[in-house]
């Protein structure tokens, strides 16, 4: 199965008041594949809710991209007019559900509210009763009781409250969701219910891939395809879940695997260990592997000079660090 959306040397920077750039997204190449959930990993602050704005095109100032492509059937969508963004791809081809979207939610309208004022964008010839029915079949069809649609986004739970926008979100039946840290503000058996919700609209082929952003690596184990590793505005590391969760390769993919709470049965590590340092601020990004400063292994003179290459390691699997090859194999 092909590529519904592709990355390639994605830049996109934050431009301060005072002039000042923050590199939040520095040269990412990524693939959403059809039929996958991509997990993208890593801690906060390292550009993962900047990417997740550019794949889905809702870049405002101060964000630009500065350069590269995201590539949607052969369009750079980065080109795409603002009007045809918003007929043919936003909420069709590409929807997001951004981080903290269930705390957004307007407290003085009802759900159905919401509902109509997403499908009257794409359809304004559609009626208000044909918007409800069509979310009342949507959400009995994945077990969601209707009467939502009359709430108030204060009478639903965190985790209700999520499932319902996740809904909303994909109405249209975009090829790709993304769903920026949508389980972090809830508790366990809440992100549970998240996940099948997410997995369950994959299934039903609603939609066709999903990129599910978390700072919690861990968390992917249980649905994940494929895992991408971000530090410091780039992917570190990237490959199938089985290799990024047991069989880390790069230095900070294992303190990241090393330093979750609760480590899980059958997983490597079960030492919980802090991330030295701090990460990096992105107006002025380490030079070289941006993780040098804080990297244990620190193997070569040049890790502080060079960028390292993407090196494959095993069949799909990519690391960015000099332990595994580059500038002097
Ligand atoms: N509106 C903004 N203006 C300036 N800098 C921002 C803005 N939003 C985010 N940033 C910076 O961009 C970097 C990446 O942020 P973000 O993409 O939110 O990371 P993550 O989602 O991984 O936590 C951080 O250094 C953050 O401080
Ligand atoms: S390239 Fe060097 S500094 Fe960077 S992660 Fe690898 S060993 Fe560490
Ligand atoms: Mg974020």
């Amino acid at each position: 199965m092909g590529n519904l959306l592709t990355a390639v040397n994605l830049r996109a920077y934050y431009r301060t008041v005072q002039g000042e750039e923050i590199k939040a997204v520095d040269d990412v190449s990524l693939e959403v594949r059809e039929g996958e959930v991509l997990g993208i990993a890593g801690e906060s602050g390292c550009g993962k809710s900047t990417l997740a704005s550019v794949l889905a095109f809702t870049v405002t100032p101060p964000l630009y991209v500065v350069g590269g492509e995201v590539k949607a059937n052969g369009t750079n969508i980065l080109t795409l007019d603002r009007e045809t963004l918003r007929r043919e791809i936003k909420g069709k081809y590409i929807s997001i559900v951004p981080q903290g979207a269930m705390n957004s939610l307007n407290p003085t309208a009802r759900i159905k509210n919401f509902v109509i004022d997403v499908l009257k964008e794409h359809f304004p010839e559609m009626s208000k009763e044909e918007a409800i029915q069509r979310a009342k079949e949507r959400f009995s069809a994945l077990s969601l009781p209707p009467r939502i649609l009359d709430a108030y986004p204060h009478q639903l739970s965190g985790g209700m409250k999520q499932r319902t926008v996740t809904v909303i979100s994909t109405l249209l039946n975009p090829k790709v969701l993304i769903a920026d840290e949508p389980t972090s503000a809830l508790d366990v058996s809440s992100q549970k219910i998240v996940i099948k919700l997410l997995v369950e609209l994959l299934r039903m082929q609603i939609i066709k891939s999903i990129v599910f952003i978390t700072h919690e690596l861990p968390l992917l184990r249980h649905f994940a395809d494929r895992i991408a590793v971000m530090y410091a505005g780039r992917i570190v590391e990237v490959g199938p879940m089985e290799n990024i969760i047991f069989e880390p390769l790069h230095p900070y993919s294992k303190l990241l695997m090393s330093s979750v709470l609760v480590p899980e049965p059958g997983m490597k590590s079960k030492r919980i260990e802090a991330i030295p340092g701090v990460p990096p601020n992105l107006k002025n990004p380490p030079s070289g592997c941006r993780f040098h400063p804080r990297c244990p292994s620190y193997a070569k003179e040049f890790c502080d000079t060079s960028i390292p290459p993407f090196v494959k390691v095993g069949p799909d699997h990519m690391v960015s660090c000099f332990l595994y090859g580059g500038k002097d194999e």
